[in-house]
């Protein structure tokens, strides 16, 4: 497996992958598939942003991406983000996302980030695992605060303190 920066001709692979979890999962709260231009669109805004993303590739194969933004928009914010993790179902278990979150991390540090948030849907039992796993709390539980496939989404918010 190999970690490495995100380069545009990945770009259709992360496309397949984000429509997947916005068509059969709470992951994102997106209830319509995206176009190419929108991912081409965040890609470029992340790099103008000077925040990393990320590609996983095993044998050759897109597996998986990670990024972070900055978490809220006010200047006074600047030293906290919000990332995010997805895996092609077909590579799940398999470490990836462990891979990508430490690397992510990493270069959290090394920007001087201060605090690293997740928000993730609490029926995700899965990414809180993973979230645990490297030492983020739970610092907030907030109620139905989404909906999604006719029903109400509660956000757990994880936080790791650099
Ligand atoms: C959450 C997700 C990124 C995990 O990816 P992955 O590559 O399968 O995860 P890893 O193999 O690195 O596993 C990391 C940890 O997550 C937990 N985990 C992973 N799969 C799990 C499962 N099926 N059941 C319970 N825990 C699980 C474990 O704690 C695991 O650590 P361990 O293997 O040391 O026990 C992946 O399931 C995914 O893409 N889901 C949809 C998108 C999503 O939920 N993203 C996070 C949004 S906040």
């Amino acid at each position: 497996m190999l970690i490495r920066d995100t380069i545009t001709e990945d770009l259709p692979s992360i496309l397949a992958i984000h429509n997947d979890a916005i068509a059969t999962t709470t992951a994102i709260w997106d209830e319509t598939e995206v176009g190419l231009d929108e991912r081409i669109t965040w890609f470029d805004g992340r790099l103008r942003a000077g925040f990393p993303v990320l590609t996983a590739v095993v044998d050759g194969s897109i597996a998986g991406y990670a990024s972070y933004g900055q978490w809220r928009p006010k200047s006074g914010y600047r030293l906290t983000v919000e990332h995010s993790v997805y895996v092609d179902k077909a590579f799940h278990r398999r470490g990836i996302a462990s891979a990508l979150l430490a690397e992510l991390i990493a270069r959290a540090r090394t920007a001087g980030i201060h605090a690293m948030i997740a928000g993730i849907e609490s029926g995700n039992t899965t990414s809180v695992a993973l979230h645990d796993k490297f030492g983020f709390v739970t610092v907030g539980q907030l109620p139905e605060v989404g909906v999604k496939f006719d029903r109400w989404l509660d956000l757990t918010l994880m936080q790791l303190s650099l």
